[in-house]
């Protein structure tokens, strides 16, 4: 990036990102970094082995940076054998990571405001820049339009550290808090995510869509073609989090595709395209949808209802992460490197999609949809 690029981020966006993290609109890029030259960071990420932990390493490792891991040693742990891994437990035991320092510390592995806290509190002398991956559930709420300075959900009792559908958004929320109050807003970044997918997803929310277009056959599909999706491709996210830390681009940055520029009928195109399969769409309407129960939580993921109250989860302003250099690849690349992962898993992963409507379900509701309708 060049410094009249840098300029125009330092006056311009990350002034009212950093209002939003309730920090001063004072600092946004380091003033070292906007004169030294590139050099190798020394980068500790929390949670370096599951879904998103992966990419994030590769990208830095490929950008020359030095990475190092704490996680408890369960989740992949072949995946880096090359990389120092300090063992422990955000839980309780965090010793393995005293005395040690480095540049950067990407937290991807906190959901308890407790736990977070602790770990903000050994590291903020130990580094110099802290990036929290958040989530847009944090906002309160859905039925409104959303970017940053919306207010996030709130817990009544805030000794809750049970983390559910309903808890999850606002612990994360005040997680956030806790990360800004022991680190200092300077010094931190926080990405909000929407439904991260891509190669290494684990919860097929996504990868229902181009997966089941694959099977092939009448497949039904909710709403309208029209109807608002919102995505983030790992890589995107990974390659955002390493230009963070690279130019220490602090504040709050909901991580999206553009507002309003991905579609249903866009994924069913991408789906079609890549799977190259014989599938022929039923686009069954938002009502038969509601009576069955089937949205977003009951069968047909990151779908919403355009009307519903969590209209608004899937237009969330990402413009600031934009400006401040998130690039989104185009969605087809999404599919279609979804797909070919998925077909490099074992046969016990893929004999069942973890979201999505089951082929008989899926069945049913075709066989009363075109009962009431043909
Ligand atoms: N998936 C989405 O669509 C989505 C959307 C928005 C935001 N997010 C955010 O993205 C992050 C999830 O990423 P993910 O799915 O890759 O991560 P994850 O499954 O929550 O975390 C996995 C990583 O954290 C480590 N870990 C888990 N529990 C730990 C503990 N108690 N102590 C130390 N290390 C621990 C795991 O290694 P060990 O098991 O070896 O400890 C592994 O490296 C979360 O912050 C989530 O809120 C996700």
């Amino acid at each position: 990036m060049n410094n009249t690029r840098r300029r125009f981020i330092k006056s311009g966006l990350l002034g009212s990102a950093a209002v939003a993290a309730g920090c001063s609109t004072e600092v946004s890029l380091d003033d070292d970094v906007q004169t030294a030259a590139w050099r190798p960071l020394r980068i500790l990420i929390l949670g370096g082995t599951g879904f998103i932990g992966p990419h994030m390493v590769k990208e830095a490792l490929r950008r020359g940076h030095e990475v190092e891991l704490f996680n408890r040693g369960k989740t992949d742990s072949e995946l880096f054998p090359d990389l120092k891994l300090y063992v422990g437990d955000r839980k309780n035991g965090l010793e393995s990571l005293e005395g040690g320092e480095w540049d950067a510390v990407v937290d991807n592995s906190g959901y308890v405001p407790r736990y977070v806290e602790e770990s903000a509190r050994l590291l903020a002398p130990a580094i110099s820049h802290y990036l929290f991956i958040s989530t847009i559930s944090v906002y309160g709420d859905f039925s409104q339009p959303i970017d940053e300075d919306t207010a996030v959900g709130t817990l009544e009792d805030e000794s809750v550290e049970e983390v559910t559908g309903e808890t999850y958004g606002p612990l994360k929320a005040m997680c956030e808090q806790r990360v800004v109050s022991e680190v200092g807003a300077a010094r931190t970044t926080i990405l909000r995510p929407t439904y991260i997918c891509g190669p290494g997803d684990r919860t097929d929310r996504y990868s229902y869509w181009p997966v089941r277009t694959m099977r092939g056959g009448e497949m039904l599909w909710p709403g309208t073609p029209d109807d608002n999706i919102q995505i983030i491709d790992v890589r995107d996210l990974a390659n955002f989090t390493v230009d963070c830390l690279e130019m220490k681009i602090n504040g709050v940055y909901n991580t999206v595709t553009p507002k309003g520029a991905f579609k249903m009928g866009t994924l069913l195109e991408d789906c079609l395209a890549v799977t190259g399969a014989d599938t022929t769409p039923t686009w069954v309407s938002t009502e038969f949808i509601n009576s069955n129960e089937v949205g977003a939580s009951g069968g047909l993921p990151i779908w919403e209802d355009p009307n519903g109250e969590s209209s608004q989860l899937l237009t969330v302003d990402g413009s600031r992460a934009a400006a401040a250099g998130l690039k989104n690849r185009p969605t087809r690349e999404t599919a279609r490197d979804t797909i070919s992962w998925w077909k490099t898993l074992p046969a016990d992963r893929t004999a069942s999609l973890r979201a999505g409507l089951s082929p008989e379900r899926e069945a049913e509701l075709l066989a009363s949809w075109h009962d009431r309708n043909d």
